[in-house]
């Protein structure tokens, strides 16, 4: 790594006066409340609901309960000074059943939020999707039914028109790739399901999911910014045998560019053989609505993958090294601390001409944090939120299109199916008292945005 960058003390100015720093989180992991005011049930309220799913017989019930205590936390990210707060609406708040009868109360709850943030002056940046499907359209196949296209117009018709006074930046879909390959493929998120034949038609219908509401929002919405989220990791060979090479190749071409290219009008990458089963849900004109102009793209990067050859690995015949095997710094979820990672992913995307403008709408870590003496102490997140920082500079300075930065996360919460375990947040949460208290990193981070 480049020394003289390691040591740039990083202060705002740095990155100029239009950088956008934020926060970001998604509503499964924080609002809790899981049935009030007319709530419908999400894909998350039943595979939680299920034994086994999530490490210790973890749910998200109450979780950092934001629905209730969302002006406090609002309140405190005025406190750190963080002029931008990302959020995702559940559909399933708005739309209890998927399709067809509004809850108004969900609307409420949200306009709630957003009008605390303008009188707070944050400015409110909407995610449309972060994984929580409503159940009632799991039941008729979920991403995995076609309809779902026409599903999702629907909710994001009724979000652009509830919301789209006040909010000017928003997110079609969070991470496309996690939530069909976790959730279609691996069955270890919601909604379970499981294989190649789950997998591929989620695949295309999120992809003409997220160009149909992205169109929708330019429609309503002319002078909004509107974006969509990946998830991307640096990808390296093993070794330079070209078995580990090609692995590696057709290892980011399923993580890193499955869902971007095509939206950015290049089709699905060729390198993925598995694709093949893919045709026969793809229908004639489907090409036409695959991609789409969007204002910026949202990156999201926590590490790197180290890929190796595997014959043994059905469809990919590549496996991952994990980094506890290759002896590295790692955070609690067991991903290398690997800051360039975010430099090599920058410069990546940038490469495309398609690309307008870059934000990295995610970027953090987990570690084992304590409270001693009612403060918390994670001097490793500062230094991890110090170096990925860096390395987003040094991008930045060879002339990389980025323009923002936000945190994963504000505070400790759900994470998933596994739990409640790894803390994320720069804001510590007591999950039996739901007492908040600023770490060290949250500081830090205040400070940075003085
Ligand atoms: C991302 C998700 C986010 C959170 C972080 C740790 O993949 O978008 O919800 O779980 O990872």
């Amino acid at each position: 790594m480049d020394s003289t960058i390691q040591d740039t003390p990083i202060n705002k100015q740095l990155f100029g006066e239009d950088f956008t720093w934020g926060v970001s989180t998604a509503a499964v992991q924080i609002e809790g409340a899981h049935n009030a005011d007319g709530k419908g049930e999400s894909i998350w309220d039943v595979f939680t609901a299920k034994k086994g799913k999530i490490l210790n017989g973890h749910h998200h019930r109450i979780a950092t309960d934001f629905y209730n205590r969302y002006q406090d936390d609002i309140d405190l990210i005025k406190q750190l000074n963080i002029p931008n707060f990302r959020f995702s609406i559940s559909w399933a708040r708005i739309l209890p059943n998927g399709t067809g009868a509004v809850n108004q109360a969900g609307i409420d709850y949200y306009n709630r939020i957003i009008d605390y943030c303008l009188q707070q002056d944050i400015q409110p940046w909407l995610t449309l999707y972060h994984w929580d499907l409503p159940h009632a359209l799991e039941l008729q196949g979920g991403w995995t039914n076609r309809a779902v296209v026409d599903w999702f117009t629907e909710y994001v018709k009724i979000c652009a028109h509830a919301f789209g006074d006040r909010v000017k930046h928003w997110m079609v879909m969070n991470e496309p790739a996690v939530f069909t390959g976790a959730g279609y493929f691996f069955g270890i998120h919601a909604p379970g399901k499981t294989g190649i034949k789950n997998f591929m038609p989620a695949i295309h219908h999120a992809v003409l999911s997220i160009t149909a509401g992205a169109k929708v929002l330019r429609g309503a919405l002319p002078d909004a910014e509107i974006g969509t989220t990946f998830s991307c990791s640096y990808i390296e060979p093993y070794s330079d045998n070209p078995k580990d090479v090609a692995a590696a190749v057709r290892v980011d071409a399923l993580l890193n560019r499955l869902f971007i290219e095509p939206i950015l009008g290049l089709g699905y990458p060729a390198e993925l053989a598995v694709l093949k089963g893919m045709e026969k849900y793809i229908l004639p004109g489907d090409e036409d609505n695959l991609k789409f102009d969007f204002d910026f793209i949202g990156i999201q990067n926590y590490t790197r993958e180290i890929v190796k050859y595997s014959f043994f690995t059905p469809y990919i015949h590549a496996s991952l090294v994990k980094a506890e095997k290759r002896k590295v710094p790692v955070t609690a979820m067991g991903w290398e601390v690997y800051p360039a990672s975010i430099y090599h992913i920058l410069k990546k995307y940038d490469k495309y001409p398609q690309i307008k403008k870059i934000y990295l709408t995610e970027s953090g870590a987990a570690f084992p944090d304590e409270v001693i003496n009612s403060e918390v102490d994670d001097p490793k997140r500062v230094e991890y939120l110090q170096k990925y920082l860096q390395q987003v500079l040094k991008a930045k300075n060879e002339g990389c299109k980025v323009s923002g930065y936000f945190i994963w996360t504000l505070t400790d919460n759900f994470e998933w199916a596994e739990g409640y375990n790894p803390r994320f947040g720069i804001i510590y949460v007591d999950f039996e008292t739901q007492q908040r208290i600023i770490k060290a990193s949250g500081l830090w981070y205040a400070n940075l945005l003085r």
